[in-house]
């Protein structure tokens, strides 16, 4: 959710930044900007669109100087339009700032520059400039500027400084928005994300809430808020796993589909003392909730299920959105699991942290690692799915349930047994996508014009079904909804009428029977059935055929197909998968 970037060294500016864009760019991309000092002064070029589109209207090369700063957008305040893409800079055109974040009393300090200063844009972002501007107009340096400026705002925020009149520093604050600095040969970066370090970066430091830095070509010193000097620690740069292209795939949600396979497997590579030990924290627990937004909300409520069938333990999953609202029961004797991709979901981020504030103990199931929750949870699970880069989760979908069958059949001293199971099903998965693709993608041409699709399963497939809706949502704009097959009959089956796609998980286990009712409930209202079982019935207009498996494993088979048709529904309708408009990969604002 926006990425910036920051360098100052013997190098043109422009092109690092640029190519460090690249790598940010899932963290938003409506609109993008890079900011340079020449001897010219501060120059900017800045526009609406995919971050390729923009240099192409811009031509960011033509930016001169060796300090520079860039950002990639997804909009919060403000429409998607060039004056609000960042940097945003002050009256003079002399400070630029890029931010990510929200300051949340941006209209009341922008009420204290009424007829004094001059508002370009909508965003909350602009009063920066201005407020560094007006302290550097009070005799203040552009440190001093940012640490006053800091002082006053209240919200979340990373963001990064420049002033031409004082070239070659670039000056950033942070506050519970993640940014990273890095020393390499050529000279300093500061970052959203490591990943976006060029190679050679290799001291890095994590700037802590609260804390101001100052860089320089050679240099990087740390301030705390009351303005003292910080003694830092720079640790060895390990580096982030290379993102690899999208080989022979079009686009990177079909590769990430397919890489399944092998992504499972490496979930599996975890130590079962650990997860012996985790185990043990979750039977001894008075109550376990488990907090998640999006995808990572879904495979938490497979691990409920899990946790309930497998280890007679119940436990409740709260939205991340939601918690707060919840925090009232949060005490020592809770266990709060955290699932996020990214690490760095601000709702996730705010839960987690309120959760340790009564006492309670915290454990994260991560996909990146150094992220932000990493650093905070007491106890952290990997789940080893590599990066992801398409917006839509899959392959850290899956990695997800499997860390919740590992812990599940932990929970009941079978750890080794769980890892076998997993590694079986992998084979499986393989099948079903060799097996299913084409005919998946016939019934997505078919069905491209639909305006709304229903998803029903039972018990374990019900997450399922919304995951499944929640990614055709996200990639094809088609409306779905996604609910346990029972409650069809309690409202929504008014808005079932003739040939209104209803995608039925329902594979050959305890829900099968009860299933068939309620897609028999749907038919008989005009439903276009779409069967996805290793069972055949007559019932289905459709069958996607999955491989059979063990019951409780359906959901690692089941939701593939799942995945393939919102891929294809989006290419059928022209779509970019990757890329799905008004989202983003990474949600740090709340
Ligand atoms: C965003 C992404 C989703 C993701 C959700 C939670 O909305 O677009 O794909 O599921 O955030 O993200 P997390 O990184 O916490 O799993």
């Amino acid at each position: 959710m926006c990425g910036i970037i920051g360098y100052t060294g013997n190098e043109a500016a422009a092109p690092l930044v640029f190519e460090a864009l690249t790598k940010l760019e899932y963290r938003g991309y409506d609109s993008a900007g890079i900011a340079c000092i020449s001897e010219k002064g501060l120059e900017i070029k800045k526009e609406v669109g995919l971050l390729s589109d923009v240099d192409a209207k811009c031509n960011f090369s033509l930016l001169n100087g060796h300090v520079g700063i860039g950002h990639v957008r997804w909009a919060t305040h403000g429409k998607v339009n060039a004056v609000n893409a960042h940097p945003h800079v002050d009256c003079k055109g002399k400070i630029a700032v890029v931010h990510n974040g929200i300051i949340e009393n941006y209209q009341e300090l922008m009420g204290r520059f009424k007829g004094k200063h001059k508002f370009l844009s909508e965003t909350d972002t602009e009063i920066l400039p201005h407020l560094i501007e007006d302290f550097m107009a009070k005799g203040k340096s552009l440190e001093e500027a940012v640490i006053e400026t800091t002082r006053l705002i209240h919200g979340s925020y990373a963001f990064l400084a420049i002033s031409s009149d004082c070239p070659e520093k670039i000056v950033g604050a942070r506050k519970d928005s993640p940014l990273l600095v890095g020393l390499g040969e050529s000279g300093s970066f500061a970052t959203s994300d490591p990943g976006a370090f060029p190679a050679g970066t290799n001291r890095q430091a994590f700037v802590e809430d609260g804390e101001v830095f100052v860089m320089t070509p050679e240099n990087i010193c740390f301030f705390n808020p009351e303005g003292n000097l910080l003694q830092k620690e720079f640790s060895v740069f390990k580096g982030v796993p290379a993102s690899a292209g999208k080989g022979e795939y079009d686009y990177f949600m079909l590769k990430e589909i397919a890489e399944q396979p092998d992504t499972l497997r490496c979930s599996i590579e975890q130590e079962k003392n650990f997860f012996t030990e985790l185990a043990m924290d979750i039977l001894r627990a008075k109550q376990v909730v488990i907090t998640a937004c999006g995808t990572s909300r879904y495979a938490a409520l497979v691990g409920r299920y899990l946790f309930s069938r497998v280890a007679k333990k119940f436990c409740d999953v709260i939205m991340s959105s939601e918690f707060q609202y919840f925090s009232d029961s949060i005490d020592a004797a809770t266990l709060v699991i955290a699932v996020s991709q990214s690490g760095e979901t601000a709702d996730v981020m705010e839960g987690v942290k309120r959760a340790k504030e009564k006492g309670a103990m915290t454990l994260s199931i991560v996909n990146r690692p150094d992220s932000l929750l990493t650093r905070i949870s007491d106890k952290v699970i990997h789940i080893n799915c590599g990066p992801e880069i398409s917006v839509a989760a899959t392959k850290s979908f899956t990695n997800q349930l499997a860390i919740f069958y590992l812990l599940a059949y932990s929970m009941v001293n079978q750890f080794d047994l769980a890892v076998k199971k997993i590694n079986d099903i992998s084979h499986n998965m393989s099948y079903s996508m060799n097996g299913t693709g084409e005919y998946i993608q016939q019934i997505a041409e078919l069905l491209k014009d639909e305006n709304d699709f229903y998803y029903i399963a039972r018990g374990i497939n019900y997450a399922i079904a919304s995951e499944g809706a929640l990614k055709l949502k996200e990639v094809s704009y088609i409306h779905a909804e996604g609910m346990p097959a029972g409650e069809l009959k309690h409202g929504t089956l008014a808005l079932i009428d003739k040939g209104v796609p209803v995608v039925a998980i329902c594979p050959n286990d305890y829900t099968f029977d009860e299933m068939l009712n309620n897609m028999a409930e749907a038919k008989a209202r005009g439903g276009l059935i779409i069967g996805v079982s290793d069972r055949y019935d007559p019932i289905y207009d459709h069958w996607i055929k999955i491989n059979e498996v063990e019951e409780i494993f359906y959901p690692l088979v089941t939701i593939v197909p799942l995945q393939q048709l919102a891929y294809h529904l989006a290419r059928s309708r022209g779509k970019n998968p990757d890329k799905p408009r008004n989202l983003a990969k990474s949600v740090t604002v709340k």
